[in-house]
């Protein structure tokens, strides 16, 4: 891959990547957060685009005063694509009015919780075993996540903007 890409708003024409990139990294469209079911292909969302293709994707939504990332991904790591992201849904949500940019990852995403916490991210709420009740609306949700830690709780973040 190119090295270099440009972070731009998803069109209609992203939508066959994002299909199928979604669907590679979680196994389906849908996301449970917070007792809520979102269709990621509605949201707003950001590519990295490498002139290319596409090598990253954020979803996000905007509601109530704050900017909800509903996923992140990136398809070349440690190359700043994840923070790009991150810094263009915080520039949307920011003049949008929101006054915090929030998501929820899972307790077995260390990997994950290290990122946005070295971004200023801090643990706003642990809602635990609140897993159970994402399962009753997903139920195709594992029970096992990384590392083989089951899947449990719902770690919330928030960045203040
Ligand atoms: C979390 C995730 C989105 C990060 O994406 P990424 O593109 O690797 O993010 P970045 O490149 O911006 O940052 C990752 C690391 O690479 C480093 N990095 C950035 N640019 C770099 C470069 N040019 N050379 C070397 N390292 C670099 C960053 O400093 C960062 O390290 P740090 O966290 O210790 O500071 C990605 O790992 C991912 O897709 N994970 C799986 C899905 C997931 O868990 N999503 C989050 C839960 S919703």
């Amino acid at each position: 891959m190119d090295r270099s890409y440009r972070i731009r708003q998803a069109t209609e024409a992203d939508r066959d990547w994002i299909t199928y990139a979604v669907k590679r990294w979680w196994g389906s469209t849908e996301m449970v957060s917070r007792g809520r079911l979102h269709d990621l292909l509605s949201l707003s969302s950001f590519v990295a685009d490498t002139g290319s293709g596409c090598a990253g994707l954020i979803t996000y939504r905007i509601d109530g005063g704050g900017c909800e990332v509903t996923s992140l991904n990136s398809s070349f790591e440690r190359r700043g694509i994840g923070t790009a992201l991150l810094d263009s849904v915080s520039a949307v949500a920011r003049t949008s009015g929101c006054v915090r940019v929030w998501l929820v990852t899972t307790n077995d995403n260390l990997p994950a919780l290290g990122f946005y916490q070295r971004r200023g991210f801090t643990i706003a709420a642990i809602h635990v075993n609140s897993l159970r009740e994402s399962r009753k609306i997903k139920p195709d949700i594992p029970l096992t996540g990384l590392g083989g830690i089951p899947l449990r709780d719902e770690v919330e973040l928030e960045r203040r903007i």
